[in-house]
Protein backbone atom coordinates (compact mmCIF):
# COMPACT_ATOMS: atom_id res chain seq x y z
CA UNK A 1 0.00 0.00 0.00
CA UNK A 2 1.75 3.86 -0.82
CA UNK A 3 0.97 6.64 1.71
CA UNK A 4 0.53 9.66 0.56
CA UNK A 5 2.51 11.25 3.22
CA UNK A 6 6.45 10.79 2.64
CA UNK A 7 7.92 8.44 5.24
CA UNK A 8 11.12 9.53 6.73
CA UNK A 9 13.16 5.91 7.67
CA UNK A 10 16.28 8.13 8.11
CA UNK A 11 16.69 6.90 11.96
CA UNK A 12 16.20 3.44 11.10
CA UNK A 13 18.78 3.20 8.35
CA UNK A 14 21.11 5.38 10.12
CA UNK A 15 20.42 2.63 13.34
CA UNK A 16 21.55 0.19 10.75
CA UNK A 17 24.79 1.98 9.57
CA UNK A 18 23.00 2.41 6.03
CA UNK A 19 24.38 5.49 3.89
CA UNK A 20 21.76 8.14 4.27
CA UNK A 21 20.93 11.91 2.61
CA UNK A 22 21.85 13.49 6.29
CA UNK A 23 22.28 12.12 9.62
CA UNK A 24 18.83 11.57 11.87
CA UNK A 25 17.64 14.10 15.19
CA UNK A 26 15.76 13.44 18.05
CA UNK A 27 16.00 14.43 21.22
CA UNK A 28 15.53 12.65 24.54
CA UNK A 29 12.52 13.59 26.70
CA UNK A 30 11.59 15.51 23.78
CA UNK A 31 7.71 14.91 24.75
CA UNK A 32 7.43 16.53 28.46
CA UNK A 33 7.25 20.07 29.98
CA UNK A 34 9.15 22.35 27.62
CA UNK A 35 5.74 22.50 25.36
CA UNK A 36 3.01 24.24 25.95
CA UNK A 37 0.92 21.86 24.32
CA UNK A 38 2.28 19.32 26.85
CA UNK A 39 1.58 21.23 30.41
CA UNK A 40 -1.68 21.96 28.60
CA UNK A 41 -2.89 17.62 29.04
CA UNK A 42 -0.65 17.60 32.19
CA UNK A 43 -3.14 19.74 33.51
CA UNK A 44 -6.48 17.87 32.85
CA UNK A 45 -4.58 14.69 33.82
CA UNK A 46 -1.79 13.29 36.56
CA UNK A 47 1.33 12.44 35.00
CA UNK A 48 0.61 8.61 35.88
CA UNK A 49 -2.95 8.97 34.34
CA UNK A 50 -1.26 9.95 31.13
CA UNK A 51 0.90 7.14 30.77
CA UNK A 52 -2.16 4.67 31.20
CA UNK A 53 -4.81 6.89 28.85
CA UNK A 54 -3.14 5.77 25.29
CA UNK A 55 -5.12 8.59 23.65
CA UNK A 56 -3.41 11.14 25.61
CA UNK A 57 0.08 9.48 25.72
CA UNK A 58 -0.05 9.47 21.49
CA UNK A 59 -0.91 12.57 21.61
CA UNK A 60 1.88 14.01 23.53
CA UNK A 61 4.37 11.22 21.60
CA UNK A 62 2.96 12.81 18.59
CA UNK A 63 4.09 16.57 19.77
CA UNK A 64 7.45 17.16 18.91
CA UNK A 65 7.05 15.34 15.57
CA UNK A 66 4.43 17.90 14.99
CA UNK A 67 6.07 21.16 16.89
CA UNK A 68 9.78 20.66 16.66
CA UNK A 69 9.84 18.48 13.60
CA UNK A 70 12.19 15.34 14.69
CA UNK A 71 13.10 12.48 12.65
CA UNK A 72 12.10 9.88 14.99
CA UNK A 73 9.15 9.50 18.05
CA UNK A 74 9.50 8.05 21.15
CA UNK A 75 6.72 6.83 22.86
CA UNK A 76 5.31 8.66 26.09
CA UNK A 77 5.88 6.52 29.11
CA UNK A 78 8.44 5.55 31.39
CA UNK A 79 11.22 3.73 32.16
CA UNK A 80 9.05 2.82 36.09
CA UNK A 81 5.73 1.56 35.00
CA UNK A 82 7.16 -2.12 34.99
CA UNK A 83 7.86 -1.47 38.61
CA UNK A 84 4.75 -0.66 39.54
CA UNK A 85 3.32 -3.74 37.72
CA UNK A 86 5.07 -5.35 39.90
CA UNK A 87 3.91 -3.82 43.17
CA UNK A 88 6.60 -1.63 44.24
CA UNK A 89 3.81 1.17 44.39
CA UNK A 90 4.76 4.15 42.39
CA UNK A 91 3.78 7.79 43.23
CA UNK A 92 5.05 11.03 41.96
CA UNK A 93 4.67 12.99 44.54
CA UNK A 94 4.58 16.88 43.50
CA UNK A 95 7.83 18.26 43.00
CA UNK A 96 9.25 15.23 44.38
CA UNK A 97 9.63 12.94 41.73
CA UNK A 98 9.22 9.44 41.91
CA UNK A 99 8.70 7.67 44.94
CA UNK A 100 7.62 4.02 45.70
CA UNK A 101 5.47 2.81 48.47
CA UNK A 102 7.43 -1.02 48.99
CA UNK A 103 11.42 -0.36 47.98
CA UNK A 104 12.97 -3.89 48.01
CA UNK A 105 15.96 -3.35 50.21
CA UNK A 106 16.15 -6.98 51.02
CA UNK A 107 15.61 -10.65 49.13
CA UNK A 108 12.26 -10.86 51.25
CA UNK A 109 11.13 -7.51 50.28
CA UNK A 110 11.67 -8.50 46.34
CA UNK A 111 9.85 -12.20 46.99
CA UNK A 112 6.57 -9.87 48.30
CA UNK A 113 7.07 -8.60 44.87
CA UNK A 114 4.59 -10.00 41.89
CA UNK A 115 5.10 -11.33 39.06
CA UNK A 116 3.24 -9.20 36.41
CA UNK A 117 1.49 -10.57 33.43
CA UNK A 118 2.79 -7.64 30.89
CA UNK A 119 -0.41 -7.79 28.52
CA UNK A 120 -2.58 -7.30 31.63
CA UNK A 121 -0.77 -5.02 33.79
CA UNK A 122 1.19 -3.26 31.34
CA UNK A 123 -1.46 -3.63 28.06
CA UNK A 124 -1.76 0.15 27.99
CA UNK A 125 1.81 0.49 27.21
CA UNK A 126 1.26 -1.70 24.03
CA UNK A 127 -2.34 0.17 23.28
CA UNK A 128 -0.61 3.21 22.48
CA UNK A 129 2.51 1.67 20.64
CA UNK A 130 -0.16 0.37 18.44
CA UNK A 131 -2.11 3.30 18.48
CA UNK A 132 0.79 5.97 18.03
CA UNK A 133 2.11 3.22 14.86
CA UNK A 134 -1.42 3.73 13.53
CA UNK A 135 -1.26 7.62 13.46
CA UNK A 136 2.11 8.23 12.43
CA UNK A 137 1.46 5.94 9.42
CA UNK A 138 5.32 5.77 8.50
CA UNK A 139 5.85 9.53 9.19
CA UNK A 140 8.81 8.58 11.15
CA UNK A 141 9.53 5.41 13.51
CA UNK A 142 8.46 4.83 16.33
CA UNK A 143 10.98 3.85 19.70
CA UNK A 144 10.38 1.81 22.63
CA UNK A 145 12.10 1.76 26.02
CA UNK A 146 12.97 0.57 29.29
CA UNK A 147 15.36 1.16 31.87
CA UNK A 148 18.20 -1.15 32.40
CA UNK A 149 18.27 -3.36 35.57
CA UNK A 150 21.14 -1.71 37.14
CA UNK A 151 19.12 2.01 36.59
CA UNK A 152 15.58 -0.04 37.66
CA UNK A 153 17.28 -0.86 40.49
CA UNK A 154 18.64 1.83 41.54
CA UNK A 155 15.16 3.67 41.54
CA UNK A 156 13.55 0.72 43.10
CA UNK A 157 16.17 0.07 46.38
CA UNK A 158 16.90 3.66 47.18
CA UNK A 159 12.41 4.28 46.50
CA UNK A 160 12.67 7.07 44.23
CA UNK A 161 15.11 9.25 43.47
CA UNK A 162 18.29 9.59 45.54
CA UNK A 163 21.30 11.72 46.00
CA UNK A 164 24.51 9.36 46.51
CA UNK A 165 22.20 5.94 46.39
CA UNK A 166 24.14 4.61 49.64
CA UNK A 167 21.23 1.78 50.08
CA UNK A 168 21.98 0.55 46.55
CA UNK A 169 25.79 0.72 46.94
CA UNK A 170 26.17 -0.54 50.21
CA UNK A 171 23.89 -3.47 48.96
CA UNK A 172 26.31 -3.86 46.48
CA UNK A 173 29.34 -4.50 48.59
CA UNK A 174 27.88 -6.11 51.12
CA UNK A 175 26.09 -8.94 49.16
CA UNK A 176 26.31 -8.55 45.61
CA UNK A 177 24.80 -12.28 44.80
CA UNK A 178 21.54 -10.89 46.69
CA UNK A 179 21.71 -7.81 44.52
CA UNK A 180 22.04 -9.57 41.27
CA UNK A 181 18.96 -11.71 42.10
CA UNK A 182 17.18 -8.45 42.30
CA UNK A 183 19.31 -7.30 38.67
CA UNK A 184 18.05 -11.05 37.83
CA UNK A 185 14.06 -10.17 38.54
CA UNK A 186 14.63 -7.01 36.57
CA UNK A 187 16.18 -8.49 33.76
CA UNK A 188 13.53 -10.76 33.38
CA UNK A 189 10.53 -8.40 33.91
CA UNK A 190 12.36 -6.17 31.19
CA UNK A 191 12.49 -8.95 28.58
CA UNK A 192 8.84 -9.39 28.38
CA UNK A 193 8.31 -5.57 28.69
CA UNK A 194 10.30 -4.93 25.96
CA UNK A 195 9.37 -7.88 24.05
CA UNK A 196 5.81 -7.09 23.90
CA UNK A 197 6.76 -3.81 23.08
CA UNK A 198 8.44 -4.95 20.00
CA UNK A 199 5.38 -6.99 19.15
CA UNK A 200 3.05 -3.75 19.93
CA UNK A 201 5.30 -2.38 16.87
CA UNK A 202 8.13 -0.50 18.55
CA UNK A 203 11.20 -0.01 15.77
CA UNK A 204 13.62 0.38 17.69
CA UNK A 205 14.03 0.02 21.34
CA UNK A 206 16.39 2.06 23.67
CA UNK A 207 17.93 1.05 27.35
CA UNK A 208 18.09 4.12 29.54
CA UNK A 209 21.24 3.23 32.05
CA UNK A 210 21.10 6.58 33.78
CA UNK A 211 23.25 5.72 36.61
CA UNK A 212 25.05 2.90 35.49
CA UNK A 213 27.97 5.72 35.63
CA UNK A 214 28.18 5.20 39.34
CA UNK A 215 29.99 1.70 38.79
CA UNK A 216 33.70 1.73 38.86
CA UNK A 217 34.98 -0.29 35.35
CA UNK A 218 35.55 -4.08 37.42
CA UNK A 219 31.88 -3.17 39.52
CA UNK A 220 29.85 -2.75 36.39
CA UNK A 221 31.45 -5.90 34.57
CA UNK A 222 30.46 -8.03 37.86
CA UNK A 223 27.56 -6.49 39.09
CA UNK A 224 25.62 -4.36 35.98
CA UNK A 225 27.08 -6.19 32.73
CA UNK A 226 25.43 -9.74 33.46
CA UNK A 227 21.15 -8.55 34.15
CA UNK A 228 21.91 -5.80 31.21
CA UNK A 229 23.30 -8.73 28.59
CA UNK A 230 20.48 -10.80 29.45
CA UNK A 231 17.80 -8.43 28.13
CA UNK A 232 19.86 -7.13 24.95
CA UNK A 233 21.01 -10.94 24.06
CA UNK A 234 16.98 -11.79 24.35
CA UNK A 235 16.09 -8.77 21.90
CA UNK A 236 19.27 -8.91 19.57
CA UNK A 237 18.09 -8.88 16.17
CA UNK A 238 14.79 -8.19 16.49
CA UNK A 239 14.93 -4.58 16.44
CA UNK A 240 17.53 -2.30 16.77
CA UNK A 241 19.02 -1.99 20.24
CA UNK A 242 20.49 1.27 21.12
CA UNK A 243 22.21 1.69 24.77
CA UNK A 244 22.12 5.29 26.18
CA UNK A 245 24.81 5.49 29.21
CA UNK A 246 25.04 8.82 31.36
CA UNK A 247 28.51 9.50 33.24
CA UNK A 248 29.57 6.78 32.14
CA UNK A 249 32.85 7.56 29.63
CA UNK A 250 34.78 5.68 32.06
CA UNK A 251 32.89 2.76 30.66
CA UNK A 252 33.65 3.16 27.13
CA UNK A 253 36.02 0.04 26.47
CA UNK A 254 33.76 -2.33 28.57
CA UNK A 255 30.98 -0.96 25.84
CA UNK A 256 32.90 -1.24 22.64
CA UNK A 257 31.84 -5.05 22.64
CA UNK A 258 28.10 -5.16 23.79
CA UNK A 259 26.00 -6.66 21.28
CA UNK A 260 23.82 -3.45 20.34
CA UNK A 261 23.61 -1.18 17.28
CA UNK A 262 23.58 2.28 18.96
CA UNK A 263 25.97 3.80 21.71
CA UNK A 264 24.23 6.84 23.01
CA UNK A 265 26.70 8.87 25.23
CA UNK A 266 26.23 11.76 27.17
CA UNK A 267 28.64 14.99 26.42
CA UNK A 268 31.31 14.91 28.45
CA UNK A 269 33.66 13.28 25.96
CA UNK A 270 33.68 14.50 22.55
CA UNK A 271 32.28 11.92 19.74
CA UNK A 272 35.53 11.51 17.92
CA UNK A 273 36.91 10.61 21.63
CA UNK A 274 34.25 8.12 21.60
CA UNK A 275 34.78 7.24 18.37
CA UNK A 276 38.63 6.15 18.58
CA UNK A 277 37.44 4.09 22.04
CA UNK A 278 34.72 1.88 20.65
CA UNK A 279 35.80 1.58 16.69
CA UNK A 280 34.21 1.75 13.74
CA UNK A 281 31.37 -0.78 13.51
CA UNK A 282 29.50 1.53 16.50
CA UNK A 283 26.65 4.12 15.47
CA UNK A 284 27.15 7.08 17.84
CA UNK A 285 24.37 8.83 19.04
CA UNK A 286 24.11 12.35 20.69
CA UNK A 287 25.57 14.48 22.61
CA UNK A 288 24.91 18.01 22.98
CA UNK A 289 24.91 19.04 26.25
CA UNK A 290 21.12 19.99 27.37
CA UNK A 291 22.13 23.15 28.99
CA UNK A 292 23.39 24.44 25.47
CA UNK A 293 20.11 24.79 24.45
CA UNK A 294 19.30 27.63 27.29
CA UNK A 295 21.72 29.44 24.95
CA UNK A 296 20.71 31.52 21.81
CA UNK A 297 19.39 29.85 18.44
CA UNK A 298 22.60 31.52 16.77
CA UNK A 299 24.94 29.87 19.58
CA UNK A 300 23.22 26.81 18.92
CA UNK A 301 23.30 26.44 15.33
CA UNK A 302 27.26 27.26 15.94
CA UNK A 303 27.70 24.21 18.64
CA UNK A 304 24.99 21.93 16.47
CA UNK A 305 27.31 22.29 13.82
CA UNK A 306 30.55 21.59 15.99
CA UNK A 307 28.99 18.54 17.22
CA UNK A 308 28.23 17.76 14.23
CA UNK A 309 31.69 17.94 12.95
CA UNK A 310 32.82 15.74 15.51
CA UNK A 311 30.14 12.90 14.83
CA UNK A 312 32.05 12.25 10.88
CA UNK A 313 33.94 9.26 11.56
CA UNK A 314 31.21 7.17 11.27
CA UNK A 315 27.49 6.41 11.77
CA UNK A 316 25.43 9.32 14.09
CA UNK A 317 22.44 10.06 15.27
CA UNK A 318 21.82 13.68 16.47
CA UNK A 319 20.70 13.94 19.93
CA UNK A 320 21.44 15.37 23.14
CA UNK A 321 23.78 13.74 26.21
CA UNK A 322 20.51 13.76 28.46
CA UNK A 323 17.13 14.88 28.27
CA UNK A 324 15.74 17.95 27.28
CA UNK A 325 15.42 20.30 30.18
CA UNK A 326 11.99 21.58 31.36
CA UNK A 327 12.72 24.91 31.33
CA UNK A 328 13.99 24.88 27.37
CA UNK A 329 12.22 27.48 24.93
CA UNK A 330 10.30 25.42 22.01
CA UNK A 331 11.92 27.95 19.44
CA UNK A 332 15.82 26.53 21.32
CA UNK A 333 14.89 22.73 20.73
CA UNK A 334 13.73 23.65 16.67
CA UNK A 335 16.98 25.31 16.45
CA UNK A 336 18.85 22.52 17.13
CA UNK A 337 16.47 19.80 15.27
CA UNK A 338 16.51 22.57 12.19
CA UNK A 339 20.62 23.17 12.42
CA UNK A 340 21.18 19.36 12.72
CA UNK A 341 18.34 19.00 9.83
CA UNK A 342 20.68 21.40 7.53
CA UNK A 343 23.79 19.81 7.42
CA UNK A 344 25.99 19.31 4.27
CA UNK A 345 27.06 15.71 3.72
CA UNK A 346 29.59 14.49 5.25
CA UNK A 347 33.09 14.98 3.09
CA UNK A 348 33.63 11.89 0.70
CA UNK A 349 35.32 9.53 2.90
CA UNK A 350 35.22 11.12 6.01
CA UNK A 351 31.95 9.42 6.93
CA UNK A 352 29.44 6.51 6.67
CA UNK A 353 26.74 9.08 6.06
CA UNK A 354 26.11 9.37 1.53
O1 LIG B 1 11.58 10.79 25.95
C1 LIG B 1 10.33 10.94 25.89
O2 LIG B 1 9.80 11.97 25.49
C2 LIG B 1 9.48 9.76 26.29
C3 LIG B 1 9.05 9.70 27.65
C4 LIG B 1 10.02 9.47 28.80
C5 LIG B 1 9.72 9.92 30.11
N1 LIG B 1 10.66 9.41 30.97
C6 LIG B 1 8.56 10.76 30.48
C7 LIG B 1 8.58 11.49 31.75
C8 LIG B 1 11.23 8.74 28.88
C9 LIG B 1 12.04 8.11 27.78
C10 LIG B 1 11.59 8.71 30.26
C11 LIG B 1 12.78 7.97 30.76
C12 LIG B 1 13.11 8.03 32.19
N2 LIG B 1 12.25 8.11 33.25
C13 LIG B 1 14.43 7.93 32.69
C14 LIG B 1 15.68 7.70 31.86
C15 LIG B 1 16.15 8.95 31.20
C16 LIG B 1 16.78 9.95 32.11
O3 LIG B 1 16.26 11.06 32.20
O4 LIG B 1 17.83 9.65 32.72
C17 LIG B 1 14.35 8.01 34.09
C18 LIG B 1 15.51 7.99 35.04
C19 LIG B 1 12.97 8.12 34.43
C20 LIG B 1 12.39 8.17 35.80
C21 LIG B 1 11.64 9.42 36.05
N3 LIG B 1 10.46 9.78 35.44
C22 LIG B 1 11.99 10.44 36.95
C23 LIG B 1 13.23 10.44 37.82
C24 LIG B 1 10.99 11.41 36.87
C25 LIG B 1 10.88 12.64 37.72
C26 LIG B 1 11.85 13.66 37.32
C27 LIG B 1 11.36 14.40 36.13
O5 LIG B 1 12.07 14.42 35.13
O6 LIG B 1 10.29 14.95 36.27
C28 LIG B 1 10.05 10.99 35.88
C29 LIG B 1 8.86 11.72 35.43
C30 LIG B 1 8.68 11.94 33.95
N4 LIG B 1 8.87 10.97 32.99
C31 LIG B 1 8.24 13.12 33.31
C32 LIG B 1 8.18 12.85 31.93
C33 LIG B 1 7.72 13.78 30.83
C34 LIG B 1 7.84 14.42 34.00
C35 LIG B 1 6.49 14.19 34.58
C36 LIG B 1 5.55 15.36 34.55
O7 LIG B 1 4.94 15.64 33.51
O8 LIG B 1 5.38 15.96 35.62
Amino acid sequence: MYSIRPVNDLFLRACRNEPTERRPVWMMRQAGRYLAEYRAVRERVDFLTLCRTPELAVEVTLQPVRLVGVDAAILFADILLPLDAMGAGLRFAAGDGPVFDHPVRSLDDLARLGDPDVERDLGYVFAAMRLARRELAGAVPLIGFGGTPWTLAAYLVEGGASKNHGRLLSWSWEDPRGLARVLGRLADVSVRYLQGQVDAGAQAIQLFDTWGGLLDAQRFRELALPALLVVVEALRGKVPLIYYLNNGAHLLPELAGLPVEVLSVDWRLPLDAVRKVVGPDKVLQGNLDPTALLSSPARIAELTDALLREGEGGGHIVNLGHGILPQTPPDHARAFVAAAQRQAPAPAGAARQG
